[in-house]
């Protein structure tokens, strides 16, 4: 999708005009360029009873020139930017394919830039599909979207600039939904590495570098090879590192993701319906692909870090089992109650190295648990945290985003449960099935070094974990309107927010 700014000037294939509730009169410029008939067909439709502005009502009027959709967007008092995306998203959703696809937006009276900008991106996260393994539709036409958005000229210019910060940070979205899409057979651990050395080809302030599965097991990562060795696509850690030369002597974000490329179960083996799913159950690590995609293309100029857990969870004869006992980079020992809890394995390494590194704080994300989608279904991503500042700000981005991020508690009871293993430091499954999303963000916190303050007191590094089990894919239903089916690319645009935002 090409998107560009301009005043009230062309008429495009399809006409977009949204319009308030009450809107009596065709606003100034709604008509700016039309026949007199097509102005006088748009007049009378707006003046009519059939057109009321209210949301959901939409008519077409198609004219010698071009197609003309009013589309009714409600009080003008209630425009949010959730909103303006929303309508923006659906209103291209609903769009026919097989027409022209220049396509003009004319926002009259009572739009402002930044809801303007919102409903270009709800288009330009809409735009999307995964048909790469999908024969070519001849009747479809495939060529790429012009999208004109059209206001007066003192708008233009900071919008323009609006839209293209935002279409880069798309470019982000998309890319970790094409990392979620992809299969499993297609997408494993060492062809994720492969593609993040791709992505920094080229591009001077990114680095990426890959550990392979002898170089896990020389540095200790046993929680990441005892998960992955089990396949026979190895595991690997990948880490990303934006602008790695600045404010060396700062300390900057550190963002982990899961990277499960097929999560079976492993020996733990889960049910068969709807296993094909988790292909995705390493979107935690596409958002953090994703993230520095978005970070890179806007033009970030601050130091960040990411690192990506990756390993395929499959049952085999060298696979790891129930009952067996790991030693983790960190030096915890963790006994294995169920293989199918291997998420937290991975990460354990991740969170450990991160620490290393000193960070200003830790996110890790991942596709956790199925108890988070029972708590939250959907609709918001589980959050917890050690440190409310920390977990505030999140919520602030995820809300002005609208990637809601959902603050859970960090229950001492669970974190209990967790470090009560007869033989290990810490057991990778609770004593019951409730709270699980708790038991499972209770052991990662076991993996997130403290440190000393300036007055010298000892405290966990602030750490935020961001269980995304129930918002990282579609499967039908409309949590989400920026999505169609499968993979979301959630909380890249969250990180964006919090991470360029002072
Ligand atoms: N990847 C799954 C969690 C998941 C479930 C993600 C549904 C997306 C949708 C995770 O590895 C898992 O299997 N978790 C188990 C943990 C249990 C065995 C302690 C779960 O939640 O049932
Ligand atoms: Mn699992
Ligand atoms: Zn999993």
């Amino acid at each position: 999708m090409h998107v560009t700014v301009s005043e009230f000037l062309e008429t495009g294939d399809i006409m977009i005009i949204p319009l308030f509730q009450d809107t009596e009169k065709a606003p100034n410029n709604s008509t700016r360029g039309l026949s007199r008939s097509a102005s006088i067909a748009v007049k009378s439709a707006i003046s009519s009873d059939g057109f009321d502005g209210k949301e959901k009502c939409q008519i077409s009027i198609w004219t010698k020139e071009c197609q003309i959709i009013l589309l009714g967007v409600g009080d003008r008092n209630k425009l949010t930017l959730k909103k303006s995306r929303d309508f923006g998203a659906k209103c291209f959703s609903n769009l026919p394919n097989n027409q022209g696809r220049n396509i003009v937006i004319r926002f009259t009276s009572g739009w402002n830039n930044e809801n303007m900008a919102s409903f270009a991106e709800g288009m330009i996260l809409r735009d999307y599909s995964f048909d790469k393994y999908q024969k070519k539709d001849d009747e479809k036409n495939d060529s790429e979207w012009s999208i004109i958005c059209q206001t007066t000229k003192r708008y233009t210019k900071d919008l323009d600039l609006e839209i293209n910060r935002l279409s880069s940070i798309a470019t982000g979205v998309h890319l970790a939904r094409d990392l979620g899409n992809e299969p499993a057979n297609r997408l494993y651990p060492e062809e994720f590495g492969r593609r993040a050395l791709e992505w920094s080809k080229g591009k001077e302030n990114v680095e990426v570098e890959v550990w392979n599965f002898s170089r896990l097991k020389e540095e200790g990562m046993n929680g990441l090879v005892e998960v992955g060795k089990g396949s026979v696509h190895k595991p690997c850690m990948v880490f990303f590192r934006l602008n790695p030369t600045t404010d060396t002597n700062k300390q900057v974000p550190c963002i982990v993701g899961k990277g499960i490329t097929f999560d079976s179960g492993g020996i733990s083996i889960k049910g068969s319906a709807g296993m094909d799913e988790m292909k995705l159950d390493m979107h935690g690590s596409a958002t953090v692909f994703g993230l520095f995609q978005a970070l890179h293309a806007t033009g970030y100029e601050g130091r960040v870090n990411g690192i990506t857990c990756m390993a395929e969870n499959m049952p085999s004869a060298e696979a790891y089992r129930p009952g067996d006992v790991i030693d983790t980079y960190s030096g915890k020992t963790i006994e294995v109650l169920n293989t199918d809890a291997e998420g937290r394995n991975v990460l354990a390494d991740g969170l450990w190295k991160a620490s290393e590194l000193n960070p200003s704080y830790i996110i890790d994300l991942a596709t956790l648990t199925g108890s988070i989608v029972v708590a939250l279904g959907h609709e918001a991503t589980g959050l917890f945290s050690n440190n409310d500042s920390l977990s505030g700000r999140i919520k602030k981005a995820g809300d002005e985003v609208d990637e809601i991020c959902w603050p859970m508690p960090l229950l001492p009871a669970f974190e209990k449960q967790m470090t009560s293993s007869k033989i290990a430091d810490v057991r990778n499954q609770g004593k019951g099935r409730w709270g699980g999303a708790i038991q499972a963000a209770g052991f990662l916190k076991q993996f997130v070094q403290e440190r000393e303050d300036e007055n010298g007191e000892k405290s966990q590094i602030p750490w935020a974990h961001l269980d995304i089990a129930g918002t990282a894919g579609i499967w039908g239903g409309e949590s989400n309107a920026t999505v169609s089916h499968g993979a979301t690319g959630i909380q890249v645009r969250t990180l964006h927010r919090l991470i360029t935002s002072k």
